[in-house]
Order: C-alpha cells, then structure tokens, then sequence
C-alpha cells in the first residue's frame, strides 16, 4: 500500500541559484518533505549543475532530508563526498554504475539512504535483484538532464509495477516519481501507488509567495 501522505520534494533545479540558501529555506517553510538536489555531469546528461560542495553549502539552510540524484559517471568515485557534505539519501542510474550492486553498498557503507534511478527506457528488470537493498526508488517520467519537460505517459504502468513488488517484498522502499510533475500528473502519479514526488517548476513557479501553496496543490 502507498502512503497515506505523499511526500513532496522540490527540485532546486528551478530555483534561483544566485540565492540557492534562500530559496530552500523558503520551500523549507513553506512544506517540503525532502529537498531535491540534480547532480549533472555534462557527461551521463547534456547539463552542468552542481556538486558537493554546493551541496555542503546548502546543508546548512534544511534539516529536511537531503535527497540528492546523481547523474553521473562513473558514481563510485564521488560517493564519499556528496555523503560527507550531509546528502540523506543518494541516488544513481544503474546504467551509470556500472556495478550496481557496489555502489548500492558503497552508498550504505558511508551510512546513507541508496537509491536507483530509472530512465524512460530502463525496465524493472535491471534493478530485480538489487530492489530488496534499496531504500528509494526513484522513476524518471521525463529524459534526465533538463527541468520544465512534459510527463511521459508510458511512466505511469512502471509506477504501478514497482508498487506491485515492493508491496509484495514488504520493505518500506521509497517509490519516488521525477519529471513534469504538475497538480494533474501528481494525482495520476499517487493512484499508481507513488508516494513521494519530485517537482522544480511546479514548485518554483510564480515566487516565494506562492511556494506553500503550489506544494499544497501536488498533494492530491
Ligand atoms: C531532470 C531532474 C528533475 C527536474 C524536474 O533531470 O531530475 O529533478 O528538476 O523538473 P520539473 O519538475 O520541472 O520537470
Ligand atoms: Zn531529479
């Protein structure tokens, strides 16, 4: 069964990054569950964002989780940083591993939550024999790399399927949905059986004002 209450994590991706401690202060008061930071390579991805120290930086401005996704690679190598600057829980693409079993492993050893991310494209399948060690699993509902894109639809039966066997494993495993989560997406996401949402323009979109509000609309 899907939680009760989703929770919501903000993408800083559609923040203003000249005031990055602000801004995640103000989603902070305004009812983020998780605050969700995209680590981007220029590399796995088309996109440059930011890496551990940025991270370290901002762990200062939330006591809320810090859920960060990494879209990197190879990861292994910038594991024991992004867990020292204070990430909570620490996500990869198994295609970026490449051994995913290790760096799921690697991110316990330095006693963070582990996390697979799966692409559009990426079945199940390749998470199968790992699922039971995870602590989140996060579906990506658009190409990773860029915010403001729209919801891919196929997404929705892979949402569906992971509830299915996670609920038939009976662990508490995170189901994390991440791409062009609107009010409308959001509520077709919790039916799937998702229960913890990622969002940047949504979240973001008209000012610190309405932060509170536009996080109140993703709740279904
Ligand atoms: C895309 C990132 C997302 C992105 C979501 O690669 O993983 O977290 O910020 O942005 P929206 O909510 O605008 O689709
Ligand atoms: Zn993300």
């Amino acid at each position: 069964m899907a939680q009760k209450s989703v929770r919501i994590a903000p993408s800083i991706l559609s923040a203003d990054f000249s005031a990055l401690g602000k801004e995640i202060e103000a989603v902070d008061a305004a009812g983020a569950d998780w605050i969700h930071v995209d680590v981007m390579d220029g590399h796995f991805v088309p996109n440059l964002t930011i890496g551990p120290m940025v991270v370290q930086g901002l762990r200062k401005h939330t006591k809320k989780l810090m859920d960060v996704h990494l879209m990197i690679t190879p990861v292994d190598p910038m594991v024991p940083a992004f867990a020292e600057a204070g990430a909570d829980t620490i996500s990869f693409h198994p295609e970026a591993g490449p051994h995913v079993h290790r760096t799921i492993q690697l991110i316990k050893h330095h006693g963070k939550r582990a996390g697979c991310v799966l692409n559009p494209a990426t079945p199940l399948s390749a998470i199968e024999y790992v699922l039971a060690d995870l602590d989140l699993v996060l579906v990506m509902s658009v190409n990773p790399g860029f915010g403001g894109q729209a919801f891919i639809e196929s997404q929705l039966a892979k949402i569906a399927a992971l509830r299915k066997e996670i609920d038939r494993l009976g662990k508490p495993i995170d189901l994390e949905v991440d791409g062009g989560v609107n009010p409308q997406t959001a509520k077709r996401c919790i039916a799937a059986g998702a229960d913890a949402l990622v969002a940047g323009t949504a979240v973001f979109k008209d000012g610190p004002a309405n932060y509170a509000a536009n996080i109140k609309a993703l709740r279904g």
